[in-house]
């Protein structure tokens, strides 16, 4: 194909034509468009932007650079969730039972982590024994006979997004509406989901930054889901703090038992709990996400909710025992308090520090070879809009590290305290559907 023209006529702010894009992704993916060609392509589009036509049809050369998963075995409207990443988020790990517990089929793949903490599977990796390796027809039998199944996804899922996000990530090309919603959303997909509802994070600790570019990118996905026939539904939900009060592996998954149990942070539990009711909504168990909501409070009420997640960590061939004694989680020899220096009120925290520091105490890897400290993290005592004292714990610092010096000085330098309250936290800024 001939590049130079495609780089022109994005460069001229022209769109390109369904054939167009797909040649050009699946000659990249075979090597015959060199990088530096498809990197002047990306900058191109940095600036000129694609068009909501354009954007779909890039999603869909990627879903085709690659496997895909067939659901069609399974029963039923398959319902899948997808974060734009925030730190200590741990709603997959609530949402899949459940909605499982409505009847909705959720067959969950999901990934690891580079970053502040692992992703799902590493997580769930806490609980002895749990095995996220499932064959494709266990994973579509469990999900067939208990409505829920979470495990690892295939390596070849979307190859061109791979291979394109790497370049984008070298070549400052990473901030585009279009090139990260359609990077999202292939790999969403490609797994093969009915529906999707997706949970965009904005603030200090997500991706996007600002309302505006979060919302952009919300209806951006909304747009490409329903272009290719998926019902899909996006969230704007607020990352200016870490979510819960754990950031880490083994105690996120503590929390989302407290969470199932009823014992669960308010700004947790509240975003959890809608993702769950927009699932339950599309997966049509419900008409309306309020009456879903409390349908939900019900079977968490009930003990329902935490008797779901006890037979996915069962079905799953987890220790269930570490749903009643958390003791039987991986446990860090050391316990840092870092203390606050000065009287107000906790008026800001940089949620992306406090996800830094649980990297450098072992939560998250720096590079995919790094292995994660399970027992590793970060548990938030003071949240914002706390009143704090000089001497009281702001947060504490599980490690195995003989020297944290770092991490403590970034996660005391996380927290701003101020002399007044600052005003209430939203949790959820936008809908969009
Ligand atoms: N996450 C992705 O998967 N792709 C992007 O482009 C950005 C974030």
């Amino acid at each position: 194909m001939d590049m130079k023209y495609i780089i022109q006529k994005k460069k001229s702010g022209r769109s390109l034509t369904s054939e167009e894009i797909d040649e050009m992704v699946q000659e990249y993916v075979k090597g015959q468009i060199p990088d530096y060609q498809m990197a002047a392509f990306l900058m191109a589009v940095c600036f000129k932007g694609m068009t909501e036509e354009e954007t779909a049809n890039l999603t869909l050369s990627f879903v085709n650079s690659g496997d895909k998963l067939d659901l069609s075995d399974i029963k039923g409207i398959k319902v899948d969730k997808h974060s734009s990443g925030g730190v200590g988020d741990k709603i997959s790990l609530i949402v899949v039972p459940l909605v499982a517990a409505l009847g909705v089929p959720v067959a969950k793949m999901s990934g690891r982590g580079l970053g502040h903490t692992g992703g799902t599977i590493d997580k769930l990796e806490a609980i002895e024994g749990f095995n996220t390796r499932l064959s494709k027809k266990d994973f579509i039998s469990n999900v067939n006979t208990y409505k829920m199944a979470i495990a690892g996804q295939s390596s070849n899922l979307t190859p061109a997004d791979k291979k394109i996000y790497a370049l984008r990530d070298v070549t400052s090309t990473v901030e585009s509406i279009p090139l990260i919603a359609s990077s999202i959303m292939s790999k969403k997909i490609a797994l093969g989901a009915d529906a999707i509802v997706l949970d965009v994070k904005v603030g200090s600790g997500a991706f996007m930054k600002s309302l505006g570019e979060a919302k952009d990118l919300a209806r951006t996905m909304v747009s490409i889901g329903k272009s290719l026939n998926k019902k899909t539904i996006a969230l704007v939900t607020d990352m200016n703090q870490p979510l819960g009060h754990e950031v880490g592996n083994a105690n996120e998954v503590k929390e989302a038992i407290e969470v199932l149990k009823g014992k669960g942070a308010e700004d947790e539990t509240l975003v959890a709990l809608t993702i769950a009711s927009y699932m339950a909504v599309l997966g049509g168990v419900f008409q309306d996400v309020n009456t879903a909501y409390k349908a939900l409070e019900e079977l968490i009420k009930s003990g329902r909710a935490i008797e779901k997640f006890r037979e996915l960590v069962k079905i799953q061939r987890g220790n269930p025992q570490v749903i009643d004694n958390p003791k039987l989680f991986p446990q860090a020899q050391n316990h840092i308090d870092i203390k606050a220096h000065k009287n107000g009120y906790v008026y800001k925290i940089q949620a992306e520090s406090i996800g830094r520091s649980a990297m450098l105490l072992g939560a998250g890897r720096k590079t995919k070879e790094d292995i994660i400290d399970l027992s590793a993290g970060i548990t938030m005592v003071k949240k914002v809009g706390d009143k704090v004292s000089i001497g009281d714990t702001l947060c504490i610092l599980h490690s195995n590290m003989d020297n944290c010096m770092e991490a403590e000085e970034i996660a005391l330098n996380a927290f701003s305290i101020g002399t007044t309250k600052p005003p209430e936290i939203q949790y959820i800024y936008d809908v969009i559907e």
